[in-house]
């Protein structure tokens, strides 16, 4: 079992549209490799200088595969969204930390709810998350918003592990509101647009809500050493900084300015 990122050759199992421009793409690794929620591969096609990174969006242990879904927003994103069975491509993987899957569990174990907010194509690495949640054997409520009807994608998949609040159009955050009238989970992970994210700080702080989020920038490197990815923190001086690829890319909600 393998934990710590290489640089690997992985190959292109499968590849399927899920909506208008979103493509998941299933990549075979080296054996042993044992990437956790939250982590994420930086990928080169060998076509563009600098890599890209992606939430990992699902893990199958007895197929040595990780799922990926990706958003055509510009070149780097649409030569990995065309990628067929049978290509190859170099991964490092994986990288970042992850979501505290041990506190994660304890909580659960205490009957306390972890409920997850994700928008767009933000419910990628919260579907990996839920996967390892109902592999333990619990049960985690999704709260997952799209822009529109047509990029609405994975529902069933969180349905399998939970409660599903489903946003078109409207504010996911707006659903998360009305549910907490009837009561508070003990933990909120998130990922998606800043909006929204800033929206849930605000909702989890009046509430004492603890939460975590993925945070996205753009990369260089993907190994801590470039610096193009620092995000502002929140340390008392305002004057911090934390790399997305080496901190993060998963953040306590107050610590990270969104
Ligand atoms: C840790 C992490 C996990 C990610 N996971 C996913 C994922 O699961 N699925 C997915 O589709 N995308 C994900 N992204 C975003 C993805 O990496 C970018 O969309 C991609 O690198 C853009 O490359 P491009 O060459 O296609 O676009 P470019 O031509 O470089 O840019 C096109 C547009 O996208 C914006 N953009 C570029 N990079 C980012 C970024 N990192 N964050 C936000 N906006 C960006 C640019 O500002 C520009 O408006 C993730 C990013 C990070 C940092
Ligand atoms: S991408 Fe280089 S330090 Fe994060």
């Amino acid at each position: 079992m393998r934990g710590r990122a290489e640089d690997l050759l992985a190959a292109v199992k499968s590849s399927r549209t899920l909506a208008p421009g979103v493509t998941e793409i299933e990549l075979e690794l080296p054996g042993g490799v044992e990437p956790r929620p939250g982590q994420f591969l930086h990928i080169s096609t060998g076509e563009t200088f600098l890599r890209r990174p992606f939430s990992i969006a699902g893990f199958d242990r007895s197929a040595g595969t990780v799922r990926i879904i990706v958003r055509d927003v510009g070149r780097g994103s649409r030569i990995i969204s065309g990628l067929r069975a049978g290509d190859r491509v170099r991964a490092l993987a994986p990288l970042g930390n992850s979501f505290p899957m041990d506190e994660i569990t304890g909580l659960l174990e205490a009957g306390s709810g972890v409920w997850l907010v994700g928008g767009g194509i933000g419910i990628a690495p919260l579907l990996f998350a839920a996967s390892e949640i109902r592999e333990k054997a619990f049960r985690v409520d999704s709260f997952i918003g799209f822009r529109d009807n047509r990029s609405v994608i994975k529902v069933e998949e969180f349905e399998a592990c939970g409660n599903v609040s489903l946003s078109v159009g409207g504010l996911v955050t707006d659903a998360l509101a009305r549910a907490m009238e009837g009561g508070v989970p003990g933990l909120i992970l998130a990922c998606g647009p800043t909006p929204m994210l800033r929206a849930l700080r605000e909702i989890c702080l009046d509430r004492g809500i603890s939460g975590y989020v993925s945070a996205e920038e753009r990369m260089g490197c993907g190994i801590g050493a470039c610096l193009a990815c620092a995000c502002r923190a929140s340390d008392r001086d305002g004057r911090a900084y934390r790399r997305v690829c080496r901190d993060g890319p998963v953040f306590g909600i107050s610590e990270v300015i969104l």
